[in-house]
């Protein structure tokens, strides 16, 4: 059964920290989908980590729903949440039309949108509208060349105005709140004076949950790994050697094998290639005999 967003409250509740994981298609949804993971974000990052871009502006409605759509069909479990990207909310119409799409069309349970009191008319207008929101303060990546890529509310007005933003839009309607790049201690301060669940990337171990990048937690980037996440897995490492394994078996022909190639009777192939035209390259090593148990 779906997880719901009561059940996360419940966890909440009972101070059972909740963990949540970006995915993007249908194989990492199955693989969420054998963990205990209770939710994965379809987040806009894809932008970075599936597209290749430079930041999450370029990501489009179409893109969130196409991979959103992916995820759902490969996962029974967990609860879907789906960002809402760049633009795609600054009127509150436009943003009922879009979240409309992405749980419609997309599949999510819920839809994530960046920004504090500014957003509350929108939330409501989502809320009101049967459409369950996520808020996300702190670095919004949305705004990178507004704010910079780097930790926010480290000064008393910056501290105080995101608990303000955070209060406003629980008020305005959001059940769950992800907070990133964030002192531990704000964070834990915000925590504190909300109900609902707030989720953390780089804001400590006082929220609720914590959010990570698919790819940063299952290291697939050579890259350096940025200070808010930690490598449970090196399985680019893991790809390479597999792939280069692949590569020297194909170069020395040890793969494939009999067992990985289908059979023919010689006669029909004999009678298949009678009387038909063209020379005879030699192919050494080629056309090894079925093995028991091969490819029929
Ligand atoms: O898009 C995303 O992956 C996110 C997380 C970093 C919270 O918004």
């Amino acid at each position: 059964m779906r997880t719901s967003i009561a059940a996360i409250h419940r966890m909440r509740a009972e101070s059972v920290r909740i963990p949540m994981i970006t995915a993007y298609d249908y194989t990492s949804a199955r693989i969420v989908d054998r963990t205990s993971i209770p939710m994965i974000l379809v987040g806009d990052s894809l932008g970075m980590v599936v597209q290749g871009r430079d930041s999450t502006l370029p990501v489009t409605v179409d893109d969130i729903v196409y991979h959103t759509r992916a995820v759902m069909r490969g996962c029974a479990r967990p609860l879907v949440v789906a960002d809402l990207p760049f633009l795609s909310y600054a009127t509150p119409e436009d943003a009922l039309r879009n979240a409309g799409r992405l749980m419609a069309e997309g599949g999510a349970q819920s839809v994530k949108l960046e920004g504090g009191a500014v957003m509350a008319p929108t939330i409501r207008r989502l809320v009101e509208a049967g459409i369950p929101v996520m808020g996300h303060l702190g670095f919004t990546p949305q705004s990178v060349h507004q704010i910079g890529l780097r930790v926010q509310g480290r000064d008393v007005a910056a501290a105080r105005q995101l608990v303000l933003d955070a209060l406003a839009i629980q008020e305005a309607g959001v059940w769950g709140l992800v907070l990133e790049l964030v002192p531990g201690a704000l964070a834990e301060a915000i925590t504190a004076r909300l109900r609902i669940p707030t989720i953390g990337i780089g804001a400590g171990v006082g929220c609720d949950g914590e959010v990570q990048v698919w790819h940063d937690v299952l290291g697939l980037y050579d890259e350096l790994v940025p200070r808010h996440t930690r490598r449970f897995a090196s399985l680019a490492d893991t790809a390479v050697a597999a792939l280069d394994e692949l590569a020297g078996q194909v170069r020395d022909r040890s793969f494939p094998t009999a067992a990985q190639t289908a059979s023919m009777s010689p006669e029909v192939l004999t009678e298949a290639l009678a009387d038909v035209p063209g020379a005879i390259r030699s192919v050494s090593g080629a056309g090894a005999a079925p093995a028991p148990g091969g490819m029929p």
